[in-house]
């Protein structure tokens, strides 16, 4: 299975609002498969199929936190999950604060506020649907994603000061990986 490019800010793709998932057949199972590839090996812990080139409304995830939650380095425990057409129902008034990063805005993060308590409705792979109250990481890391389909990245919550500072950044780095490559 192959590595999927990874679209970086400020690409128009993923500015695009993704479309629904009409059916999941095959060619998505193929499609998840590589995203989970993708996810893993760059690594993060969720993907947008807009941040692979696939304005479609599919998400996948794995928090792989650590087995032991005292010991960062002991092995992860790997728990995919897959969102097709997912909803946020509702969620809670009070926000946390939590420092985000994004495959798609790669080295760089920020400090974002988001609910801490969602409800959210979704499919899996298998065409089961889902209601759910989550919190913690998973609600935080599945707003990142849902923001995704909307053509949104998590600097934009950010003030246009910081912003603007995140994407020279971006720019600056890219830069410097390019003179590398000479
Ligand atoms: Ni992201």
């Amino acid at each position: 299975m192959p590595l999927l490019r990874i679209y970086e800010a400020p690409d128009p793709m993923l500015r695009q609002i993704s479309t629904p998932v009409e059916a999941i057949d095959d060619e998505l199972r193929v499609l998840i498969a590589d995203m989970f590839e993708t996810m893993y090996d760059a690594p993060g812990i969720g993907l947008a199929a807009v941040q692979v080139g696939v304005p479609r409304r599919l998400l996948v995830m794995d928090l792989q936190e650590p087995s032991d939650p005292d010991d960062e380095d002991s092995p992860p425990i790997r728990q995919p999950r897959v969102f097709i057409n997912p909803v946020i129902e509702s969620h809670s008034d009070s926000e946390v604060p939590y420092t985000e990063g994004c495959l798609s805005v790669p080295d760089q993060y920020a400090e974002v506020m988001r609910p801490d308590h969602i409800r959210a409705t979704w499919m899996d792979e298998h065409g089961k649907r889902h209601d759910q109250e989550l919190d913690g990481l998973l609600a935080i890391c599945l707003q990142h994603e849902m923001d995704h389909l909307e053509g949104v990245l998590f600097i934009d919550h950010l003030s246009k000061l910081k912003r603007d500072m995140v994407l020279k950044k971006l720019a600056k780095a890219r830069r410097e990986r390019g003179a590398i490559a000479f």
